[in-house]
């Protein structure tokens, strides 16, 4: 089976790339992400804090989560409900950047990941692919762009998407993000050593893509 690890800080343009590129080679696109996000919402929704680990553990039992891929577009079902859209909040984010601080909800999400590239060619992205989850990948990629980059494009999609938040308040949260996922004890996100490093600051989406694509095709 191919496997390419995607990992790299938030708002690295990792998921859009990532859409693209697995649409482009024929692989199912797995976004992490979208698993500590469901279950950050999930803990938000029971009214826990997302950082109380041992409030966060005692929830997971009650958690099933499925993956499905609908013309081309990955959704992710949460008991059953399609949170997709649900999980694309700032606070879910934050929450699940938090929940993903959690040794034990890593090791709940890791099997179910692993899974997913037994049987399949995947293109998964996330922050520990590379390190930890796939150490085995046919080609690892870490996609990064200086916060202030990052930044301006989150901002950019508020904006396209109606929604009024300052540019200043997004980098923060940005920088924010970058500390928690870097300093975390459990699989904290960095470099695997074995991949390329691609930095988009100076990019735009469609030279990005070529680049990625010229990577990928390289090695498999
Ligand atoms: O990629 P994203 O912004 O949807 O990820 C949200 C948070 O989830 C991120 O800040 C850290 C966590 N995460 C993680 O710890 N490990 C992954 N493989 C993917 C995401």
């Amino acid at each position: 089976m191919i496997s390419v690890a995607i990992d790299g800080p938030a708002g690295a343009g990792k998921s859009t790339l990532a859409r693209r590129l697995a649409a482009e080679f024929g692989y199912i696109y797995v976004d992490t992400g979208a698993m500590f996000r469901a279950v950050g919402l999930y803990a938000l929704r029971a009214g826990k804090d997302p950082k109380d680990s041992v409030a966060v553990n005692a929830l997971l039992p009650e958690i099933t989560l499925r993956l499905a891929s609908i013309e081309g577009e990955q959704h992710i079902y949460l008991n059953g409900e399609d949170v997709s859209k649900a999980i694309r909040t700032e606070e879910a984010g934050m929450a699940a950047s938090a929940v993903g601080a959690n040794p034990a909800v890593r090791a709940f999400l890791l099997d179910q990941q692993r899974k997913m590239a037994e049987t399949q060619n995947v293109l998964m992205d996330g922050r520990d692919i590379g390190t930890v989850v796939l150490p085995k990948a046919t080609v690892k990629i870490f996609l990064t762009a200086t916060p202030e980059a990052r930044a301006k494009r989150r901002w950019k999609e508020y904006q396209e998407k109606g929604v009024d938040v300052s540019f200043e308040n997004v980098l923060a949260d940005v920088k924010q993000r970058d500390y928690q996922d870097t300093h975390r004890e459990a699989a904290p996100l960095k470099q695997a050593e074995d991949a390329v490093l691609l930095d988009t600051s100076e990019l735009n989406f469609e030279q990005s893509f070529e680049a990625m694509k010229q990577i990928i095709a390289a090695k498999v």
